[in-house]
């Protein structure tokens, strides 16, 4: 693979950042400066430093944002920015994409990857991943409510909920609930048929993945090495190699 290539899917620089950095000696591969930004590398066992930094090389990127309210969760949109949007440019060209869907105006954890097949396991229906929010609404639940609501409420549609949890904070109007499926509006819509409102929706975990508290709204991060791992686990509950 080509260095400056290596160096744009690592998501190190983009392919004109890698070619500066080569002609001001900033890329060094197995210790010896790179004189060129199209010299041929080994992925695997060449060891590259950027800038005085080891790039790690991954066949996948896996990102962590926590969304602000006003971006869509989509790659393009006519309207409204993307979530893509609130990434430097050397990961937009990566072809990543938000696995699942939060609302424009809801908050909080969201996942962007270019791996698409973990992504269809975590959003399969069939995997259960859990997913839960912090919400509030605008008048208090009954118990009554919260025992529908576990039990799996009918949407307008006629569809029928899987059983959801929610715990109430002690005003009885906000707390978390936690569904193990990703229907449209589905949190906005299962209280909808209680004649309630959502006026507050933030995800705070997906699958093994929390949203970290130092992850301020609208900044964003690799997974770690162990989040990554946790959440190949998740999609692959099955193959213990992973
Ligand atoms: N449920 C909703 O209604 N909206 C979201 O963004 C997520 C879950």
């Amino acid at each position: 693979m080509r260095l400056d290539k290596f160096l744009s899917v690592t998501a190190t620089a983009t392919r004109s950042e890698a070619a500066r950095a080569v002609r001001a000696h900033r890329v060094t591969v197995n210790g010896e400066v790179a004189a060129r930004a199209d010299l041929s590398i080994d992925p695997i066992r060449d060891r590259v430093v950027f800038g005085g930094t080891p790039v790690r090389y991954r066949a996948h990127h896996y990102i962590l944002l926590n969304k602000p309210s006003g971006y869509v969760s989509a790659t393009e949109d006519g309207k409204d920015p993307t979530v893509l949007a609130l990434l430097p440019e050397k990961y937009t060209v990566l072809g990543l994409f938000p696995c699942g869907r939060l609302d424009k105006n809801t908050l909080g954890l969201m996942l962007l990857t270019d791996d698409g097949d973990t992504a269809h396991r975590l959003l399969s229906p069939r995997r259960h991943v859990e997913k839960r929010y912090l919400f509030r609404a605008e008048h208090p639940l009954t118990e009554e409510e919260c025992s529908r609501f576990r039990q799996g409420l009918v949407l307008e549609d006629g569809y029928e909920t899987k059983p959801a949890d929610i715990e109430l904070a002690p005003d009885g109007m906000s707390g978390v609930i936690t569904l193990v499926e990703g229907k449209y509006h589905q949190i906005k819509r299962m209280l909808q048929s209680l004649d309630n409102r959502i006026t507050y929706l933030e995800r705070i975990s997906f699958g093994p993945l929390t949203l970290p508290p130092e992850l301020s709204r609208g900044e964003w991060r690799e997974l770690t090495e162990e989040e990554e791992a946790a959440i190949l686990r998740a999609a692959n509950p099955e193959n213990k190699e992973i």
